[in-house]
């Protein structure tokens, strides 16, 4: 497939390049686009054709819900059966922005959207491209992250076409993503809801608005065959580079000490060690690869550049990742879900 790429400015739209992937989406084609956690790869959440060509572009295990992207509230009411008044109170807190709500749906999603549950996860981003392209569409966009199937997340139209060129009809670049993890997930098909994903939008903010909101406890954990969380995206590795990845977690100048001894233990079988440090630890290590996330004073940089430093090893052709970790308070419970399950929870604790 010919991939066109075209450059958007977020604040200076040329609308006559998003009518043309507005043209692609009714036409049952599929458009890379930026929002403001990660890259999307978007079809018209209505047709079961285009929605099986997203699965396909992505290697995507066919039991994982994509999620709906919306610009406007009008436009939810025909996709779902009801909306609780708690749904309503967060997505007028939160949106437009990095939340998914999960509810009831009705039967105009199709099964291969919703992955034959009947529930449906809707969000309304606040990304101008992502928005203008939805409605110019004139339909949902069904838009799962733009990567491959288990790597990283996109959060920059260079990651997006490593992945999708050749696969899809148009790319829309746009500004690096400023949240730089996914959406935060929460059911409200349920009373009290239920965060399946850690994202953008934390938990001490949900709980501003209903402190019985809960994070579904199988997220943080390693999943097995009896503890299963129940976003199904969620029980895959995921977030991997092609190098495994350690988590060293601990008191930060134990986690240092740690950290350069397994570096130095392969590098005399050498092998090329990459080391995810913060600003405040990067002059401390010696051997390896070393990139740092930023400073741990400011967690949000942190989780923008997690995806990026994550990529940025492959190209460096590196055989280990050994990373630090974080405090799961805030969007350092997104940062942590995240890279404990690139690592395939293999974590060491000092
Ligand atoms: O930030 C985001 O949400 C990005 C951008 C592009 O909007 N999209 C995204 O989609 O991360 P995806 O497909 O990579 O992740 C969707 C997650 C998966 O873990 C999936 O299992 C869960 O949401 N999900 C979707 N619909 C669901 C449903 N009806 N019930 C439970 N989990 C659902
Ligand atoms: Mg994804």
């Amino acid at each position: 497939m010919n991939t066109k790429v075209v450059m958007l400015d977020e604040h200076n739209l040329d609308k006559s390049a998003l009518i043309e992937c507005g043209r692609v989406i009714r036409g049952g084609g599929l458009v890379a686009f930026p929002t403001e956690t990660v890259y999307g790869l978007g079809a018209n959440a209505l047709d079961s054709e285009a929605v099986k060509k997203i699965f396909k572009a992505k290697g995507r295990p066919q039991d994982n819900p994509l999620i709906v992207h919306v610009w406007n509230t009008e436009s939810i009411k025909p996709l779902v059966k009801e909306i609780p008044q708690i749904a309503c109170k967060l997505m007028n807190k939160f949106w437009p922005g990095p939340m998914t709500i999960i509810l009831l749906k009705s039967d105009l999603i199709p099964d291969e959207t919703s992955a034959g549950l009947n529930s449906v996860g809707i969000r309304m981003p606040s990304n101008l491209i992502a928005r203008e392209l939805i409605k110019i569409s004139e339909v949902p966009i069904a838009a799962p992250s733009a990567n491959i199937s288990g790597r990283p997340s996109p959060t920059d139209v260079e990651r997006c076409v490593e992945d999708l060129m050749g696969k899809v009809d148009y790319i829309i670049g746009g500004d690096k993503c400023d949240v730089g993890v996914e959406s935060t997930v929460i059911d409200c098909s349920v009373y009290p809801p239920c965060v399946l994903r850690p994202g953008g939008i934390t938990l001490e903010m949900l709980r501003e608005v209903d402190d019985k909101i809960y994070i579904d406890p199988a997220v943080m954990k390693k999943p097995d065959k009896d503890f299963k969380p129940k976003a199904p995206g969620m029980k895959y590795r995921h977030y991997a580079p092609k190098a495994p990845v350690k988590i060293v977690q601990g008191e930060l100048n134990k986690t240092v000490e740690k950290i350069k001894e397994i570096a130095e233990e392969y590098d005399r079988e050498n092998k090329i060690v990459g080391i995810m440090a913060t600003d405040e630890t990067i002059n401390y290590y010696g051997k390896g690869v070393i990139l740092s996330l930023g400073s741990r004073e400011n967690l949000d940089k942190i989780a923008q550049n997690l995806f990026e430093t994550l990529r940025s090893f492959d190209d460096k052709k590196v055989d280990v990742i050994l990373s630090e970790a974080f405090n799961e308070e805030g969007i350092g419970i997104a940062i942590m879900n995240r890279l404990k399950k690139s690592a395939g929870f293999d974590i060491i604790n000092v």
